[in-house]
Parts: C-alpha cells; sequence; structure tokens
C-alpha cells in the first residue's frame, strides 16, 4: 500500500507519520517548501509529543518521506488524503473551502489508476461530493472514490489518538474503497476498533456533531459551575455526581475559561451556519457559541472582582497562554481575550507559558514576557492561571507567596485544592468551588 498525504499540517503530519507507522508507505506533499525543508532535516514544525521520534523511525524505515512535488507522490498511491486547511472564513465563519478544492484539481490531473480520494480536513457536509465533481470535471475518465474519514485526535495526546482511537470513522459505501480502508487501518483491527463505514454525507456530520456535542458538555459545565459559586456548590462533585451515569460518562465536564483551540471554535460556528443556511438551525450549538465568546472575555471580569473591583495601578501574573497544556498552539485561546482584557483595566501583566510564548507574542502585545513561572510574580497583586501545564501544579507555594505583593491567586482551571490554599495563606478563588 502507499498513500499520498496533501498537507503537512497538524492532522496531515500526524496521520501521515502514523499511517508510516502501521507499515504503509506514505509520502507527505506541502506546498510550503520551507515546511518540507525542514521536515527533510529532521525538524518537526508542531509541537506535538513523541511525534519527532515517530517520524525520524519511520523516515529511517523508508517508509515515510516529504516532497512538495504532489503529481509523484499522487500517481500510482492506492489513496491520497487531503488534509489541508480549512480556515474559518472571515465574515460567516463558515469554513473556507480553498485548498480543498484547489488539492482535489491537482489531485485529479496526476492520478493513475483505481484512487480512493479521502477527505481528512474538517470539511462542511457535501464536500466530499463536491470534491468528487471537481475530480470527475477535471478528468472525466479517472477511475476513482471520494471517502470521509474524519479526525478525532486531540492535540497533545494525538499519537496514542491516533494508534489506539474510541472508533474511526469511514464515509463511503462504495466496496473498492471500503477495502482500501480496510486495508490501511488493518493494525486497529486488530485490537478490535469499533470502524465505522457510513455514506460521505454521514461520515461529514459526525465529524462536527462529535465536536459540537463535546463543546455543548464543557458549556454546560461551565454555567453549572458558575451556579455553584452562587449557591455554594463544588461543580466537582456535580461532574462526579452526573458523570457516573454511564449516560453521561465523566469526561470533557471540567470546567475553566471556555474552550478554545483550532478545532471547537472553528466547528460549532461552521455547523451553526451550515444548519442555519439548510433551514433546520441548530440553537443549541448556537447558544453554545455565544455563551462560550461571552465566558473567555469574562474571566477578566472575574479576576477585577477578585482584585475588589479594580486593576488599576495593579500588576498581574498569567501562567498559561495557550489553548491547553502540551501544545503551543494559540488559536482561539482564551487567553487572547483575557489578557487584553486585564490590560484594559490598567493593569501591568507579565506572562509565561512553557511553549507557547512565540505564538502568543504573535496575538498578544503590550505585556512583559517572562523565562518562567516565577519570573512573573515580583510584586504581583494578583496570580492567574489560566492554561493548567503540569509545571503549574507544583509551584513552590512559599516562594510564590514570597515574591508576590500578597498571596492572591485566581485558579481558571482548578489546579489547586481551595482548603490546602485557605490553609498556605492564599485568598484563593476557582472556577465553581467555595473558596
Ligand atoms: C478536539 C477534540 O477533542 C478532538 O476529538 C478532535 O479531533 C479535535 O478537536 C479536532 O477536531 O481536530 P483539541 O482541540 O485538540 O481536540 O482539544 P481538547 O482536548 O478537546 O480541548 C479543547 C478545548 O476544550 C480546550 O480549550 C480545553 O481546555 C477545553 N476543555 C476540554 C475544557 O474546558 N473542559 C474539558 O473538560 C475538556
Amino acid at each position: 500500500m502507499r498513500i499520498a498525504m496533501i498537507g503537512t499540517g497538524y492532522v496531515g503530519l500526524v496521520s501521515g507519520a502514523c499511517f508510516s507507522e502501521f507499515g504503509t508507505d506514505v509520502v507527505c506533499v506541502d506546498k510550503d517548501s520551507s515546511k518540507i525543508d525542514r521536515l527533510l532535516a529532521g525538524e518537526i514544525p508542531i509541537f506535538e509529543p513523541g511525534l519527532d521520534k515517530l517520524v525520524a523511525n519511520n523516515v529511517a524505515a523508508g517508509r515515510l518521506s516529504f516532497t512538495t512535488d504532489l503529481a509523484t507522490a499522487v500517481k500510482g498511491a492506492d489513496a491520497v488524503f487531503i488534509a489541508v486547511g480549512t480556515p474559518s472564513r472571515a465574515g460567516d465563519g463558515q469554513a473556507d473551502l480553498t485548498f480543498v478544492r484547489q488539492a482535489a484539481k491537482e489531485v485529479a490531473e496526476v492520478m493513475e489508476g483505481y484512487t480512493v480520494v479521502v477527505t481528512k480536513s474538517t470539511v462542511p457536509v457535501g464536500t466530499g461530493r463536491e470534491v468528487a465533481e471537481i475530480i470527475r470535471a477535471t478528468r472525466p475518465d479517472a477511475d476513482f472514490d471520494v471517502a470521509s474519514n474524519p479526525e478525532f485526535l486531540r492535540e497533545g495526546a494525538a499519537i496514542n489518538d491516533f494508534m489506539r482511537p474510541d472508533r474511526v470513522v469511514i464515509g463511503t459505501l462504495e466496496p473498492r474503497a471500503q477495502e482500501v480502508l480496510r486495508e490501511l487501518y488493518r493494525p486497529l483491527y486488530l485490537i478490535e476498533t469499533p470502524i465505522i463505514f457510513t455514506q460521505l454525507e454521514t461520515s461529514e456530520l459526525i465529524k462536527y456533531s462529535a465536536n459540537a456535542f463535546l463543546a455543548v458538555k464543557i458549556t454546560f459545565i461551565n454555567e453549572i459551575a458558575d451556579l455553584c459559586e452562587k449557591v455554594g456548590a463544588d461543580v466537582h462533585d456535580v461532574a462526579k455526581g452526573i458523570g457516573l451515569d454511564g449516560r453521561i460518562g465523566r469526561k470533557f465536564l471540567h470546567p475553566g475559561p471556555g474552550y478554545g483551540g483550532s478545532c471547537f471554535p472553528k466547528d460549532t460556528t461552521a455547523l451553526a451556519h451550515t444548519a442555519r443556511e439548510k433551514g433546520s438551525p441548530v440553537r443549541i450549538v448556537e447558544t453554545v457559541v455565544d455563551i462560550n465568546d461571552k465566558r473567555k472575555k469574562g474571566m477578566a471580569d472575574k479576576v477585577i472582582a477578585h482584585c475588589g473591583g479594580s486593576l488599576e495601578g495593579k500588576k498581574v501574573a498569567v501562567l498559561g497562554l495557550t489553548f491547553k497544556p502540551n501544545t503551543d498552539d494559540m488559536r482561539d485561546a482564551p487567553s487572547i481575550d483575557i489578557v487584553p482584557a486585564l490590560r484594559a483595566a490598567g493593569a501591568a501583566v507579565s506572562v509565561y507559558d512553557p511553549e507557547g510564548i512565540e505564538e502568543a507574542k504573535k496575538v498578544i502585545s503590550d505585556v512583559t514576557w517572562c523565562e518562567n513561572a516565577y519570573d512573573t510574580m515580583p510584586d504581583a497583586d494578583v496570580l492567574v492561571i489560566i492554561t493548567e501545564w503540569n509545571e503549574f501544579r507544583g509551584l513552590d507555594l512559599g516562594r510564590v507567596k514570597s515574591l508576590m505583593k500578597a498571596p492572591s491567586m485566581v485558579d481558571l482551571r482548578n489546579i489547586y485544592n481551595p482548603a490546602e490554599m485557605a490553609n498556605a495563606g492564599f485568598d484563593y478563588e476557582s472556577v465553581g468551588r467555595p473558596s
């Protein structure tokens, strides 16, 4: 088996490396020659634990290669995966399919023999059919099928998610295409992973529905957390108390400053848009999008209230900027709303993030960038935890206290225990728990 992976962004690179680990020959293609040069030099352009080793091992084994030449990668490949970017279009928030369409056309021009063209990028319902039409219009003689194979990887845990997924969804009912994809995922059959074959449109909608449902879960627990604060309840006990019901499940019930990242914000907005366009609005998702946007902005108000209603002339130390730990990804990170709002309220802000500083500098300005957690703290009036990196879980509280003007913390990820923080002398506030 040989496949071509078009696009070496997050999904393309992880999927390409993992398929090669399964024993398939994989050629990854990208138009960006500087990206390909870096990959050829053994450099991984994204931060994902374990990916560097996986890429190096499979390159050394001769199963994984990188090129800017789409034609040689696609000619004779059993399957071609389209994993190019689908950014949110400015204005209406709908996914921008320019790169997908372009890839479909270029693939059509050069493919040889029977080829399965697989959309791996998250694409609106109907895109698979459109890709098929583009290929047919470009090459009326082409022998191909189009399938959808959405990705359910989480950043920071992507390799494990690929190698041991809860399920694989494949959107094609064409027997020849199913056979090729079944062969590609053979190692997962051996570990009894459920593999679901559906129609193209169903598979496309499964991806959006999964992300939207998880976003609903997070938003639900965030609103319950707010209510907990009003009535003196503990949101973690509520989450456990409901989550032990197998119909609800315990995961994705951790409260925080609102979901961010490259997927949930983009996919919820796109789903809401498609649904409205089709005359069947998904109002729960529209509401979730609105609540989450407001929540991110509202987290600065929580800090202001904690500091007695004003940040004028005060210093705020911020730990964590990325949308979640173990990534350098700043896309739609809550910090992008929170930090400027702290500045606008009159605070001087010092920030630290273990991996995200470089990316953060592109979207956050007018702050003091620090080299480590403790450097943010001298004379700070309050310490705010925005992202739950492991290294923030075990801070030396004595040292924190001695550095800050007064021991005060707003923990937006609930990584500390309120009773312990009170004992340590901190004016401590978290999300949805009695202080
Ligand atoms: C998400 C999905 O979890 C993946 O299954 C999916 O494949 C991926 O999007 C995608 O569509 O590509 P990811 O964005 O990497 O993965 O990150 P998550 O771990 O799901 O976290 C998303 C956001 O939700 C983060 O901001 C996180 O802090 C927040 N979150 C998550 C919570 O606030 N509470 C939770 O309980 C869980």
